[in-house]
């Protein structure tokens, strides 16, 4: 029998993280396993618990917490993804990662991964639209990660513009596109 398609979902601490539960639960029912790993800021919006919950996998967030078997974490999360998939993905994360940082469990993962990286961009529109923020993606896209591009709505400071999380349709189609 084929194994279902393991997908690490690296949840970033944007105001759209609510989005990212309903993301799980379709990734689930396109038949793929998905593990959650959290950054320690996205914890201040939302407990891993709930990820669990609905994952019914272990979501991990710190590099250093106590571990129930021996493991280096971020090295077998790396290779047990097919696809890495950050959504939401914060300016923050996305800078991290285009500068070639690891110092939480998310940058590592992304780092150590063969698998292709998938980053779904939310934020406010000025940070959106941030030369520096413009110039990450860009560097990034010609290193061959994928994004799928924020949308124009309503943005959590009361103004409408781009940086909205794109929508869960949308994500999940080019994750399925990745994933053959
Ligand atoms: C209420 C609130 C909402 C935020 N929403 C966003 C957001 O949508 N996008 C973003 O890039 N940063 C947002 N931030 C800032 C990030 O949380 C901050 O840069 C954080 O350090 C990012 O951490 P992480 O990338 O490790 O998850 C928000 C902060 C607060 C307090």
């Amino acid at each position: 029998m084929r194994k279902n398609k393991e997908i690490v979902l690296g949840v970033t601490a944007s105001v759209a993280v609510y989005k990212a539960c309903e993301l799980v639960r379709r990734l689930q029912d396109n038949g793929f396993g998905v593990t959650v790993v959290m950054t320690e800021d996205a914890r201040k919006f939302i407990q891993p618990r709930l990820f669990e919950a609905v994952s019914r996998n272990r979501a991990y967030c710190g590099m250093f917490e106590e571990t129930v078997e021996w493991d280096i974490e971020h090295v077998s999360l790396a290779r047990k993804a097919d696809l890495v998939l950050i959504a939401p993905a914060t300016a923050n994360i996305i800078a991290k990662i285009a500068a070639g940082i690891c110092d939480d469990l998310l940058t590592c993962v992304v780092c150590a991964t063969e698998a292709p990286v998938l980053i779904c961009p939310a934020m406010n529109d000025r940070m959106f639209l941030n030369r520096i923020t413009q110039a990450n993606i860009q560097k990034l896209e010609k290193f061959g990660y994928r994004f799928v591009q924020p949308r124009k709505g309503n943005l959590a400071c009361g103004k409408a513009g781009i940086g909205c999380l794109a929508e869960v349709d949308a994500i999940v189609k080019e994750a399925r596109r990745l994933l053959g």
